[in-house]
């Protein structure tokens, strides 16, 4: 079988596509709380691999482990953080650039010869704050690097690169960032939704999918008219 390693495999996101995989897929499951990661192994039969992508160990630790074998490597890891940016503590950026984009970035460009090699994959969990969200100004920026590395990677690695946009996601991601999701649009989608897209974007070799779908108009008025995206995003949701 081939082997699929998956960041934040211990919950959410990352768990549901561990799942989702599960069966056809060798899989190398990567997180930091270990009864969490071990629950989840036990019910894909994945193998779990404890490490903090908050530091080079962490991001070395996973590199050793998938190093020669990894086909498919999926980064779900990331936290957010919401408040003004005046508010945000310097060590708060430093996590976030960290763990939702220094670790993915390392990562990938330590394991590229192996995914060359084995004609393989990368698949990256954005966010729909890519195309940028007030009060979350820090997480915008990691997830827009995230989405601007995976555009240029797909021109320049010859492997498949598909990168996933959601929108608000029910997983205990809010509780972490310590505060809830309070819009009352759009709904959180299901996180089975999300790996649902990200594993049929990987076997269609799609390159980016908003989730859900009806999300891409918000980066098509952003991409076409950035002035008239912020005033709509200002009217919609005003600081
Ligand atoms: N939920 C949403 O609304 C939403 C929307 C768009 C994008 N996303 C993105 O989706 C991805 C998954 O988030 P989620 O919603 O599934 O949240 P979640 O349930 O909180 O899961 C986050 C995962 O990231 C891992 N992680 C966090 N910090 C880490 C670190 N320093 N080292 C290693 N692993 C770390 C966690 O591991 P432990 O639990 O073991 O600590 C956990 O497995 C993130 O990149 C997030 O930015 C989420």
């Amino acid at each position: 079988m081939r082997t699929a390693v998956v960041t934040g495999a211990s919950s959410g996101i990352g768990a549901a596509v561990a799942e989702r995989l599960a069966g056809s897929w060798d899989l190398l499951l990567v997180g930091r709380d270990e009864a969490r990661l071990a629950a989840v192994a036990d019910r894909t039969g994945g193998r779990s691999l404890v490490a903090d992508l908050a530091g080079p160990d962490g991001v070395e630790a996973v590199r050793a482990a998938a190093d020669g074998r990894v086909t498919l490597l999926v980064h779900a890891a990331g936290l957010g953080a919401a408040g003004p940016l005046a508010d945000t503590s310097a060590a708060c950026v430093d996590e976030l650039m960290q763990v939702n984009l220094v670790a993915p970035v390392q990562l990938t460009r330590a394991l590229l010869p192996t995914l060359v090699a084995q004609r393989g994959h990368v698949a990256f969990v954005a966010s729909i704050a890519a195309i940028g969200v007030a009060d979350e100004v820090v997480y915008s920026a990691t997830k827009a690097g995230l989405r601007g590395f995976a555009d240029a990677l797909r021109l320049e690695a010859g492997i498949g690169v598909t990168t996933v946009l959601p929108g608000a996601v029910d997983t205990p991601y809010f509780a972490r960032r310590g505060r809830p999701y309070h819009r009352r649009f759009p709904r959180p989608v299901s996180p089975e939704r999300v790996a649902a897209a990200l594993v049929d974007g990987v076997r269609r070799r799609r390159t980016e999918m908003f989730v859900p779908g009806w999300l891409t108009l918000g980066a098509r008025v952003h991409g076409a008219a950035p002035a008239l995206f912020a005033r709509l995003s200002r009217r919609a949701d005003p600081h």
